[in-house]
C-alpha cells in the first residue's frame, strides 16, 4: 500500500488535530470521509478541511472501500461500540483517549483488532516529545540510581462551561473525570517510565462544579521499594495549569515539565547530559508525530508505538484507583474480570452506590 485513505468520526473540538497533521501527510494519506451525528457540524468541517465526503451516520463512512484508517474522536462511552463497528468493517483504528471507559470494553476491542487483524491504536501524544524518551533512556541506564519516590500533578482547571454538554461530567458517558480525562496522559506516562503498581489507595472528590464525576483525586501508588504520589484535577484555579512529573533515585533525579534531570554527582550529571544528547529534538507536536506514526503503522504493516494495549494498562490502573475511591480500600493490581469494576455495569453501579452514599453524607 503506497497510500491510506482517512475516515474521521466525531467532528468536535479535537479532530481539528487529526485533519491537520493527516493533511501534512501529502500523498500518503488521504482524507476521505468525516462524519457527526451533528451533520451541519460534519459539512462545516468536511469544508474547513476540504474533505469530500461528509455524513451524519458513521456507516457512511464505514461501508467504504477507499477509507483504511478511521479517526475516533468521541464521546468516551462512544470508543467501543464504534471501533468495534469500525474494525467489524475493516478498518485500522485510531482512537483518541481513553481506549474505552471500562476494561470489559477494552478487552473486546483488543480481541476483535486481533481477529480483524487491523491496527487499534490510541492517542497518548506525550510519549512523543523528545524530553519523555530522554527521561525513559535516564531510566533505563539506571542512571539515577534505586528509584524510591515519584510526585505526579496534573493540577488543571475546566471551566463550568466545559461541563455543560450532554457527556461530560457522568459516569456513564464521560467514564469519570478529571482522572480518566485529564490526569490519563500524566499516568501513561507514570506506566511508561515506571511500569505498573502493585497497590493503590484513592479518594475522589467533586469540588468546584456540578457533576457527577470527580474534579479531585489524590492517590498513593505502590511499587517494591517505591511510592508515587498522585494528584489530579479540573479545579485547580491557578495562574496556568499544572503537570509535573518528578522521579527521585538514591543517585539524582529527572523532573517534567519542564524537563530537569540532575544528580549531584558529577560524572553521573554528565552521562545524564550525554545520554539526553542521543535523543534528537522532535519538530513536530506530539499529536501530530502519533498520528504519523499511526499512518506509517498501517502502510508498513507492523504495530503502532502506542497500540490499544498500552491504553488497556492506563485504564486498568485508572479503575483500581476509581475501585478504591469507591471502596475506600487499598486495591491490588493486576486487576482481574471478577473486579467488581471490571465491566461496565460494575463500575456505574459502583459510582451509583458511591454517589448515593456520598450525597447522604453531605
Ligand atoms: N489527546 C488529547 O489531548 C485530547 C484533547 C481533547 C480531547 N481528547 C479526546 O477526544 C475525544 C473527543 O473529545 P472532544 O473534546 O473533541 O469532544 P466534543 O464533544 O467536542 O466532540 C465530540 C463529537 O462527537 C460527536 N458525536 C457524538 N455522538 C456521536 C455519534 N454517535 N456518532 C458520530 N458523532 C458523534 C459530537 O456531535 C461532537 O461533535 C474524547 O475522547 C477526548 O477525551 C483528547
Amino acid at each position: 500500500m503506497e497510500s491510506v485513505g482517512i475516515g474521521i468520526i466525531g467532528a468536535g473540538g479535537i479532530a481539528a488535530a487529526h485533519a491537520k497533521a493527516y493533511q501534512m501527510l501529502g500523498t500518503k494519506a488521504h482524507l476521505i470521509g468525516v462524519a457527526d451525528i451533528d451533520e451541519e457540524r460534519a459539512r462545516a468541517f468536511a469544508r474547513r478541511f476540504d474533505i469530500p465526503v461528509w455524513s451524519s451516520e458513521n456507516d457512511d463512512i464505514l461501508k467504504r472501500d477507499d477509507i483504511q484508517i478511521v479517526s475516533l474522536c468521541l464521546p468516551h462511552h462512544l470508543h467501543a461500540p464504534i471501533a468495534l463497528a469500525a474494525l467489524q468493517a475493516g478498518k485500522h483504528v485510531l482512537v483518541e483517549k481513553p481506549l474505552a471507559i471500562s476494561l470489559e470494553e477494552a478487552d473486546s476491542m483488543i480481541r476483535a483488532a486481533q481477529k480483524a487483524k487491523r491496527n487499534l491504536g490510541v492517542v497518548f501524544q506525550l510519549r512523543f516529545e523528545s524530553d519523555v524518551q530522554r527521561a525513559r533512556l535516564i531510566l533505563e541506564r539506571q542512571l539515577i540510581g534505586t528509584l524510591f519516590y515519584a510526585e505526579v500533578s496534573c493540577l488543571w482547571w475546566r471551566r463550568p462551561m466545559y461541563y455543560e454538554n450532554n457527556w461530560r461530567g457522568k459516569w456513564a458517558t464521560e467514564g469519570g473525570g478529571a482522572v480518566i480525562n485529564q490526569a490519563i496522559h500524566h499516568i501513561d506516562l507514570l506506566l511508561y517510565l515506571l511500569g505498573m503498581p502493585q497497590r493503590v489507595y484513592a479518594e475522589i472528590d467533586t469540588i468546584a462544579h456540578r457533576i457527577e464525576v470527580e474534579d479531585w483525586c489524590l492517590a498513593t501508588l505502590y511499587w517494591d521499594g517505591m511510592k508515587a504520589s498522585f494528584c489530579a484535577s479540573t479545579c485547580a484555579e491557578l495562574e496556568a495549569d499544572v503537570s509535573r512529573l518528578l522521579i527521585l533515585g538514591t543517585n539524582g533525579s529527572v523532573q517534567m515539565f519542564p524537563f530537569r534531570p540532575h544528580s549531584r554527582q558529577e560524572e553521573r550529571h554528565l552521562q545524564i547530559a550525554e545520554a539526553c544528547r542521543t535523543i534528537p529534538e522532535q519538530e513536530l507536536p506530539g499529536h501530530t508525530a502519533q498520528i504519523h506514526d499511526f499512518v506509517f503503522s498501517v502502510l508498513e504493516k507492523r504495530e503502532p508505538r502506542v497500540s490499544a494495549v498500552e491504553g488497556r494498562r492506563a485504564l486498568e490502573l485508572i479503575t483500581a484507583i476509581y475501585q478504591s475511591a469507591f471502596t475506600q480500600e487499598m486495591v491490588e493490581l493486576p486487576l482481574t474480570p471478577d473486579s467488581p469494576c471490571y465491566t461496565t455495569a460494575g463500575k456505574l453501579e459502583m459510582a451509583r452506590r458511591y454517589t448515593a452514599a456520598r450525597a447522604k453524607r453531605t
